[in-house]
């Protein structure tokens, strides 16, 4: 590899830019290559970066030589590009979701066990201090159960509000959640979910749920219960986990405070900064070492375990064991 780190994206949305302007400011870091099947987005979003644009992910795999891919588009629309650029030997960053079917996933994740590459997925809030802090004091504790809300309004994306391309609030963004609840709590083993549509029903084109419960058991016994719902129209809502161990609860609040009841230590707000992911990324593919790397593909294809097993167990009205990946 020479100095210059070059990297390519499937997907130019709204996600896909943030993570370019975050690269472009680490030095010698290049975007040579942007796809989407927006013919004009790509070229407005290249144009920008001097890369090359493309429609077709496989011709820009065939045209370009990289280092990395980015993988930045909807839930339903990750198709070859993950398997083809890792046989080629590009590290691989995968927004979250990963995919919309367990299938794909594991075909992936061989795809990136046989090639050794380095991996990474989009769950920034791992590298939050907060919640490296409460992983260390949770660590040598018995923990109870945990609740998580997430409460908000609903995004503007078309797809988004379509469950067969986003696979609905509980699996697309809730998904953070539920990645730090394993993150923080261990493995989730089993979930029986609960599902309905309430008040967003007149919105033109939705098909999802508006309001999503679930319950988690995890490996050790533990209880998660998780509520999810984008309802909130006119702004407000609530991002929240609240951990429940020994005689203690530890609270954690997406750009909120955490509170340490061991030492009374309270954090004050973080700002979340999808930054941090993508240095960490390029840091470790500049060594060779993964450790920088706050969760593998692997890793991110458990969470998405839990979410389609809740999707599953919602359709079929059982609790449904969760696959380990
Ligand atoms: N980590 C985070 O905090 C975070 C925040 C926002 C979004 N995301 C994730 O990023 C992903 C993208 O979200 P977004 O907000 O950028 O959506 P977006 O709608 O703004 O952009 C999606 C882009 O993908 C393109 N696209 C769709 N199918 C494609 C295909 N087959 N090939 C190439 N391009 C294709 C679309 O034309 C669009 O330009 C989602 O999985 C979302 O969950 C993560």
């Amino acid at each position: 590899m020479s100095d210059q780190i070059k990297v390519a994206f499937v997907g130019a949305g709204g996600m896909a830019q943030s993570h370019m302007g975050n690269l472009a400011a680490i030095e010698d870091v290049s975007i040579v290559g942007i796809c989407d099947v927006s013919q004009e987005r790509a070229t407005e979003v290249a144009e920008k970066y001097s890369a090359a644009a493309y429609t077709e992910y496989r011709r820009m795999l065939d045209e370009v030589e990289i280092d990395a891919l980015y993988v930045v588009v909807p839930p339903f629309a990750h198709e070859d590009a993950e398997v083809l650029a890792v046989r080629n030997g590009s590290h691989l960053f995968v927004e979250k979701p990963v995919v919309m079917n367990m299938d794909k996933g594991y075909e992936i994740a061989e795809a990136i066990d046989k090639a050794g590459v380095l991996s990474c997925v989009g769950y920034q809030l791992r590298l939050l201090d907060s919640v490296q802090r409460a992983r260390r004091y949770l660590a040598n504790r018995t923990l109870g159960m945990v609740t998580s809300h997430r409460w908000g309004g609903l995004p503007g994306a078309p797809w988004w509000r379509v469950m067969e391309q986003s696979g609905g609030q509980m699996h697309e963004q809730t998904t953070h959640q539920i990645d730090l609840m394993r993150y923080l709590g261990g493995e989730i083993v089993e979930v029986y979910a609960r599902y309905s549509l309430r008040a967003l029903g007149g919105v033109e084109n939705l098909d999802i749920p508006d309001c999503q419960a679930a319950v988690f058991t995890y490996i050790d016994g533990a209880i998660g219960l998780v509520a999810t719902s984008p309802m909130m129209r006119q702004g407000g809502g609530v991002s929240d986990l609240k951990f429940l161990v020994d005689d203690h609860i530890l609270e954690w609040r997406v750009n909120g405070n955490t509170l340490m009841p061991d030492d009374d230590e309270e954090v004050t707000a973080e700002p979340q900064q999808t930054g941090t992911i993508d240095a960490a990324f390029i840091e470790a593919i500049r060594s060779g070492d993964s450790g920088p790397i706050p969760c593998s593909y692997r890793a991110g294809l458990q969470t998405s375990a839990v979410t389609l097993a809740a999707n599953e167990s919602a359709r079929g009205g059982r609790p449904v064991a969760v696959p380990r990946v």
